[in-house]
């Protein structure tokens, strides 16, 4: 999979990176606006912040767990039964669709991570090929990635929640306090809060002591799936897979784009990219591994879930596995267990993601796009401590009052948005950067990025209107931050002058 770069290690500048900070100082709009942040110095100022360092504690076991605890979770558990009434039973092939769109811009993230292992993620590396008002965008729309999904997952977290409450002590949550305000009857979702603040306790300990805990809770929620997989294949109808595709192609592809939800994520390790022990060697394979790890799962449940239930019935059901296992079987048990199963899979998603956020906004920080406290490294823990903490109150507050399915489509558009940029990444660092040593190759680019970059746009068209007025004002907040903040504040601004 991987293989080592046979050109030069050593790195002379090109066009890219023949000025430190792009054009020279007096520069017009539109250059200061290019101006694009060195390769070598990107990589060379990896983990450092202010004050203090990031710790490089993470193999690549655990970067891979990583991957797959911020992937696999409430896409599977929740959104699968929300796209299965558009699809019908072919939602399979909805999974395989939003998968290989997922799998084209895993390889240029595996790249780019490989070349430049630095928390960025790809907000860095537009900064290296894009220049700086690209890369501001880039990483704005990972905010919606991030932080904006923590909230949707979080949200989704309530209804597992419920289900195994009602199974194990039999009581609920009052839909009040488990739904976010407008939402069923809900004021505020209590459980989404109370997760997202535990997960920041969490992070605040280290990443390290987060990543041990992701671990076990990555290797229960595999285990949950798989047990789902065998016993609702003892429900499968033959009958139920048929009409295919009772909403036809369009059907298919609306759903596809909604379930593209359920594989963000499997660029998360690349946000640990200051923390990993050798990262140019593990994060390509990490991302690679969890994304195919994460799209067999996928295939395999959503096979086993339209062939045990009949697609109609979707619609009515919050629980959608749980609720197939207590048909199948007739007893609670099952469901109960996989409930348990979900909730312990969507904490992990909130912890994994919660943390690549924190590490986005901290190269951002180090860049002076964002205010330096998001940068403040505590020296004791190695955590940016203030970063963790912001970043929460902001995921918790938006998860206890907006409704999910608003937040999955906007986090899909936004994660789209610089999934598509990343593949562009690769063809432009390709032809300025040839020389660098890169751990991870992009087969027959600048092919394969291409079709990633249009399978992106394609997705994103499929989006409804209203997810589309959403991103375009989320844009144009961006817009007005980075003209009135990070264009001014930015480091390589300052250095300009
Ligand atoms: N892919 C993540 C999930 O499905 C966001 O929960």
């Amino acid at each position: 999979m991987a293989r080592s770069g046979a050109a030069p290690s050593t790195p002379h500048p090109t066009r890219a990176d023949s000025a430190p900070g792009g054009p020279p100082a007096g520069g017009g709009f539109g250059s200061r606006l290019m101006r694009r942040k060195p390769v070598d110095r990107l990589v060379a100022e990896g983990g450092h912040g202010d004050g203090g360092e990031l710790k490089r504690s993470l193999g690549m076991w655990q970067l891979t767990m990583i991957s797959i605890g911020a992937t696999l979770g409430t896409g599977i558990f929740v959104v699968l039964g929300t796209a299965v009434p558009k699809a019908g039973p072919a939602v399979t092939i909805a999974f395989v669709i939003a998968g290989l769109t997922a799998l084209f811009s895993a390889l240029s993230y595996a790249e780019l991570a490989g070349t430049i292992p630095v928390s960025g993620s790809s907000y860095s590396y537009t900064y290296a090929t894009m220049g700086e008002f690209i890369a501001w965008l880039c990483g704005w729309c990972l905010i919606l990635e991030y932080g904006v999904s923590v909230a949707a997952v979080a949200v989704g977290w309530g209804q597992y929640l419920n289900e195994f409450l009602d199974g194990t002590v039999g009581v609920t949550i009052p839909a009040e306090f488990a739904n976010p305000f407008g939402d069923n009857g809900g004021i505020v979702n209590l459980p989404a809060l109370v997760l997202v603040l535990l997960c920041m306790v969490l992070l605040l300990r280290g990443a390290r002591e987060s990543a041990r805990l992701n671990t076990v809770m990555v290797v229960i929620k595999i285990a949950a799936l798989v047990l789902f997989c065998g016993v609702a294949f003892t429900g499968i109808k033959a009958g139920n897979f048929t009409p295919l595709m009772p909403m036809g192609i369009s059907g298919v592809s609306a759903a596809s784009a909604s379930l593209f939800f359920s594989y963000i994520g499997f660029d998360a390790a690349s946000t640990a990219g200051e923390e990993a022990k050798n990262p140019k060697r593990d994060l390509p394979r990490a991302i690679i591994l969890s994304l195919l790890i994460v799209t067999a799962l996928y295939v395999l449940v959503a096979l086993v879930a339209v062939g045990a239930m009949p697609w109609q019935q979707f619609g009515d059901t919050d629980a959608a596995l749980a609720h197939i296992l207590k048909e199948v079987t007739g007893q609670s048990f099952w469901a109960v267990l996989l409930a348990a199963g979900a909730v312990i899979a969507i904490a992990s998603v909130v912890l994994t993601v919660l943390y690549g956020q924190t590490r986005i906004l901290f190269s951002m920080s180090r860049d002076g796009l964002v205010p330096r406290i998001f940068s403040r490294v505590d020296a004791r823990s190695g955590v940016p401590r203030a970063n963790t903490v912001i970043v929460s109150l902001f995921c918790g507050v938006l998860a206890a009052l907006v409704p999910l399915h608003e937040l999955a489509d906007a986090t899909s558009i936004g994660t789209l948005f610089a999934f598509a940029l990343v593949n562009v990444a690769v063809i432009i660092l390709r032809r300025t950067r040839p020389d660098m040593p890169r751990t991870f190759r992009v087969w027959l680019s600048p092919v394969t990025p291409a079709i990633g970059f249009l399978l992106c746009g394609y997705l994103m068209t499929s989006l409804n209107a209203t997810t589309w007025t959403y991103f375009g004002c989320w844009m144009a907040a961006g817009l007005v931050l980075y003209f009135g903040y990070g264009m001014r504040r930015s480091q390589l601004a300052r250095e300009e002058v």
